[in-house]
């Protein structure tokens, strides 16, 4: 009897690491039911010449309300993405309080928790799969408002049962924002009594760690303390040394990380491969004082007060109008609608990022911000074909086989993301076809919205997704449960 679909000839990257060998491989009813001699398929694709692979995971994300408002994700899916992780940051749609709407859209106003955030997400019937972290950001928030003060007694007790119930309800574990407004103003012993119920449901503790630049090192320290006294892994996002006198620094902070697993830790990151990051602008100020150096690296994304401006860095525009770069931010910044402000900024050495990449426990993660109707940094397009193109391909700085565990079982391993991540007999059927001697980004900063090349076919669910640059538009994606296999 026929299966579903019957890839033929491929070149196999399983996920695991393992060499690539040749093979057909049948999916039927979601799942894979062959790897070697396959089955004729009802549909049947030749891979010859082409890899297959696991489909990859995005780490990093926020998501969170594109699932609802571009379930398509064609941002992602045209990257061979499959799952995406989202409540980074600290930052979750739940719960529910005034300023998660205005941070996620109006899709996202009402939702209470992470049952209901699921339940929308179902409606929308997105594209690829997705797994939530409940973000601290949001917890506060809703918790203390916008104030900077430690929480009450009641106020710590209200958010500890929002997290025990978002584990509950399938949550892989809790973000923190430690550098954003209100996580910053929490001191570490929340954070720790907070992460308690995801360490007891054997969940992963992420964190934007407090500081990226020339505290890098203590905010390390402060991230795995935070992990040995709840008992949570512990997950560094988009791990970076920030600003010029601080590059290459991260080898020192990757050596605290194994340290710490050779003593019994559970410590991954991840990592995107561009030297600039991008995020709302007025985070990064002090608007009494803003910071001339930092400015001096900024290019504005999206800029709803000066839409001029976008896609220009705050030097050639200051050029332009005489002002010094410290009153121009502060100019754009108190405008109307100027606190919406994405900006991107060239504060990461190149060769760190290679240093990074060259870790077993870095996993990719784009750190995307789904702003469609700006000029959002061309990570949101490109992450996942630039590391195979870029430095897989042209610079050798690791093996495909090693990057695909990384984009793969890896990432499933660490995100409870259960019977995912493998080419094997038995796993749910999320899956990639690609040209590993062409596969490439073509986002620039410039003309960011560009799908990447070498990417021929996406499977989700076992349900053809895109196919040779058409995306079909089947919305098989589900908001999976963390650990759970089966389809919520
Ligand atoms: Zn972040
Ligand atoms: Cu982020």
């Amino acid at each position: 009897m026929a299966v579903d679909l019957t890839v033929r000839n491929a070149v196999v990257v399983d996920g695991t690491g393992a060499p690539a060998f040749p093979a057909d491989v049948a999916v039927d009813a979601g799942r894979i039911v062959a790897v070697g001699n396959a089955p004729g398929g009802r549909v049947e694709v030749d891979a010859r010449g082409k890899v297959l692979a696991p489909g990859f995971v995005d780490t990093h994300t926020h998501d969170d309300g594109a699932l609802l408002a571009h379930p398509h994700l064609r941002f992602k899916l045209a990257q061979g993405c499959t799952t995406l992780v989202v409540g980074n940051c600290g930052f979750s749609p739940y719960p529910a309080s005034g300023a998660a709407g205005g941070l996620w859209g109006r899709e996202a106003a009402e939702i209470e928790d992470l049952a209901a955030f699921r339940e929308a997400v179902h409606a929308a019937r997105p594209a690829c799969n997705a797994v939530a972290l409940v973000g601290h950001n949001a917890l506060r928030t809703a918790a203390v408002g916008e104030e900077r003060r430690p929480p009450t007694g009641a106020e710590q007790a209200r958010m500890r049962g929002w997290v025990e119930a978002a584990m509950a309800q399938g949550a892989c574990g809790m973000s923190t924002g430690l550098i954003y407004r209100p996580g910053r103003w929490a001191e570490t012993e929340e954070v720790v009594d907070l992460a308690g119920p995801v360490g007891a449901a054997g969940g992963v503790y992420a964190t934007h760690m407090r500081n990226e630049g020339d505290r890098l090192l203590v905010a390390v320290e402060e991230a795995l303390r935070i992990g040995r006294e709840s008992g949570c892994g512990v997950h560094i996002s988009h791990h970076k040394a920030a600003g010029r006198p601080n590059w290459g620094r991260v080898a020192a902070s990757l050596a605290l990380v194994d340290e710490a697993n050779a003593a019994g830790a559970d410590v991954t990151l991840d990592v995107y491969p561009y030297t600039a990051g991008s995020g709302r602008m007025i985070e990064y100020f002090d608007l009494e004082r803003p910071d001339a150096d930092l400015a001096a690296v900024i290019r504005l994304a999206s800029c709803p007060a000066f839409p001029a401006y976008e896609g220009r860095m705050l030097v050639d525009v200051a050029g332009e109008t005489g002002e010094e770069l410290p009153a121009l931010v502060r100019r754009i910044l108190t405008a109307p609608r100027g606190d919406r402000t994405i900006c991107i900024h060239f504060i990461i050495a190149e060769a760190d990022i290679e240093t990074n990449l060259r870790h077993p426990r870095m996993m990719i993660g784009s750190d995307g911000i789904p702003d469609l109707a700006g000029r959002p940094h061309p990570r949101l397009y490109g992450t996942m074909p630039r590391v195979l193109g870029e430095y897989v391909r042209e610079r050798a700085v690791l093996p495909l086989e090693e990057a695909v565990r990384r984009m793969t079982s890896l990432s499933c391993e660490r995100f409870g993301l259960a019977e995912r991540g493998t080419v094997a007999e038995g796993a749910w059927a999320d899956l990639v076809v690609f040209d590993a001697t062409t596969v490439r980004d073509t986002a620039t900063y410039d003309d960011p919205q560009q799908e990447p090349e070498g990417i021929d076919l996406v499977v989700v669910n076992g349900q053809v997704a895109y196919d040779h640059g058409r995306h079909t538009g089947v919305g098989a994606g589900r908001l999976l449960r963390y650990r759970d296999a089966s389809l919520p």
